[in-house]
């Protein structure tokens, strides 16, 4: 979790005294002091500008979660960090970040994903609840919870993602099968964002894209590939001021204004194509999340689909990396994969007939799901 400046003044309350990390749970001893100013937190020694040339020169930041591992050791468990001219603080553990919830204005000022919002900017383009901030944001948020995060939302696409997810595994056990040692040797991260995005789309836009097969066709093909260029680029920018990095990654701007024109080119097409299917007949059944939200008509149109695109960038790599890293800490630990394999044979008939039971008879795997997000 990262924020700027003014947000920080009251956070450097009582774990200030504390340095090096500490166990969880040892709050409820500490007497409340005096709010101290935002320069007592403690800060991150690392050159904020050598930082900066470090990230241009790697061409992004693959080792942040390391670099912040190695921060709450040396600085406790709240710590400032500077990188790129941009001040942030650090909040590590479950019970700050709740404190910091519960204090919280209905108004929360989130971390600005600069390259995202210089685009829409340029482009005349409006945001979504990920890079809107106030009242905007609150209007916007109240509109789609309903229909993204709401339980019973979940509920409706849930089958959708079953469906793709239940390709996916299909795929990569006919690939095994064709292997005469039964093996599987290969770099799963490239497939594991397939399935993220053929995933997103279906319950976002109602459509699937065609990844697992032969011959995707080149609109989806474009768009892996622009949501692949994007996504890089934004790490190879948001570090960066961007006074600076007009001048020293001109090029990564523009792959990054393609990425996104493509982007929008596929929303704005699915987007369109739902509106006239919608005009044309009332539907019956479910057809995903753009469907619901343009039915309910409760946002404008521009508000759907700058919302609808940010969820296809959103919901793209915080699924897979998850996966990826949840696959990567079950090969270290062939125990625990053999325990999740038998938990899952057991349900899997119940769970065929009804995905929703995968909530409660997949304990484990929650647990594991859990770990890798902790
Ligand atoms: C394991 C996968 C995911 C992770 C780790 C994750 C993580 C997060 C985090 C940390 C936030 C809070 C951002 C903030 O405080 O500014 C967030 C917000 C949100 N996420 Fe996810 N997310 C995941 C998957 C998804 C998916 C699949 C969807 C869409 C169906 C989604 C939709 C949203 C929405 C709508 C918000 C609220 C954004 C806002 O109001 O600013 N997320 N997510």
């Amino acid at each position: 979790m990262a924020f700027r400046r003014k947000a920080g003044a009251w956070l450097a309350g009582p774990c200030l005294s504390l340095r090096g990390p500490r166990t969880l749970g040892t709050r409820a001893a500490l007497a409340p002091k005096a709010v101290l100013p935002f320069e007592a937190i403690p800060q991150s020694r690392s050159n904020t500008w050598m930082k900066t040339l470090q990230i241009w020169k790697d061409q992004g930041y693959e080792n942040l979660h390391l670099d912040m591992q190695q921060n709450f050791q040396e600085l406790g468990p709240i710590f400032r960090y500077d990188i790129g001219g941009t001040p942030r603080v650090s909040v590590m553990l479950p019970e700050d970040v709740e404190r910091l919830q519960q204090v919280e204005t209905l108004h929360p000022r989130r971390m600005c994903l600069d390259p995202w919002l210089a685009y829409r900017h340029h482009r005349g383009h409006k945001c979504g609840v990920f890079l809107l901030n106030g009242p905007e944001w609150r209007f916007n948020r109240l509109r789609l919870n309903p229909g993204v995060l709401s339980p019973k939302a979940v509920e409706k696409y849930l089958p959708m993602v079953d469906t793709v997810a239940r390709d996916f595994t299909q795929t990569l056990k006919k690939k095994v099968l064709r292997n005469a040692r039964g093996a599987l040797t290969l770099d799963i991260q490239p497939s594991i964002f397939h399935y993220a995005i053929e995933a997103s789309n279906l319950a976002l836009f109602g459509e699937r894209l065609g990844l697992f097969g032969h011959n995707p066709s080149q609109a989806s093909l474009n768009l892996i590939h622009a949501l692949d260029t994007m996504f890089k680029s934004t790490a190879q920018l948001m570090f960066t001021p961007r006074s600076l990095s007009r001048w020293t990654s001109t090029r990564t701007w523009e792959e990054h204004f393609e990425a996104w024109d493509c982007i929008f080119q596929y929303a704005n097409n699915s987007i369109q194509k739902i509106y006239q299917e919608l005009a044309l007949n009332h539907p019956t059944h479910y057809s995903g999340i753009v469907a619901e939200l343009l039915l309910q008509a409760e946002l404008s149109p521009d508000a759907i689909k700058a919302n609808a695109i940010e969820l296809t960038a959103g919901s793209v790599d915080t699924t897979a990396f998850p996966v990826l890293m949840t696959l990567f800490e079950l090969a270290r630990n062939p125990e625990v994969q053999r325990a999740l394999r038998q938990e899952s044979l057991e349900a899997a008939a119940s769970i065929t007939d009804n995905p929703q039971r995968a909530m409660v008879e997949l304990p484990l795997l929650r647990a594991a799901l859990k770990e890798t997000l902790r």
